[in-house]
């Protein structure tokens, strides 16, 4: 788990970054923050596109962020999403698909519930989420099983 004082400065910075939201179909702003095992903070915006599937979340605006400044090897500790609505908004499928992909075994999601801001583990978030696949040959061989990091 992660401090309160952490807790509430990355919903800070979350609510900084939704500032910066290209939203202009949805009008729905999303800012997140996320902080590494390493401390380093990284944010990010919902940047939408007229082919409407092109948008990305702003989850994985600061997640993307995160991997082209420190390298693949960067692990989430905690991430914060927050909305200009101000309304209750977990991460959608896709971003809880990423976030698992980059947080260590004890990192939080937190995200504002009904009420108030909750702190759940990310290893809740995405229960069967997909982390190995099977590659195979031009025969139908196996070549080898691929995990997740
Ligand atoms: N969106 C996010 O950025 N993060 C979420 O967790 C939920 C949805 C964005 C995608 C789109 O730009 C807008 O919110 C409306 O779906």
């Amino acid at each position: 788990m992660i401090s309160n004082d952490l807790k509430e400065k990355l919903i800070a910075l979350a609510k900084e970054a939704q500032e910066k939201a290209y939203v202009p179909y949805s009008k729905f702003a999303v800012g997140a923050a996320l902080i590494t095992e390493d401390g380093d903070i990284f944010t990010g915006c919902n940047v939408e596109n007229i082919s409407y599937g092109l948008s990305i979340c702003g989850e994985r605006t600061a997640i993307t962020k995160m991997i082209s400044e420190k390298g693949p090897q960067t692990k989430i500790k905690a991430i914060a999403n927050t909305t200009k609505a101000d309304i209750a908004c977990s991460p959608c499928g896709a971003c809880r698909q990423v976030i698992q992909e980059f947080t260590t075994p004890d990192a939080v999601v937190i995200y504002k519930g009904e009420k108030d801001y909750v702190a759940v583990p990310a290893a809740q978030i995405l229960p069967g989420a997909f982390t190995e696949f099977v590659a195979l040959e031009a025969d139908g061989s196996v070549r080898s099983v691929l995990k997740g990091m």
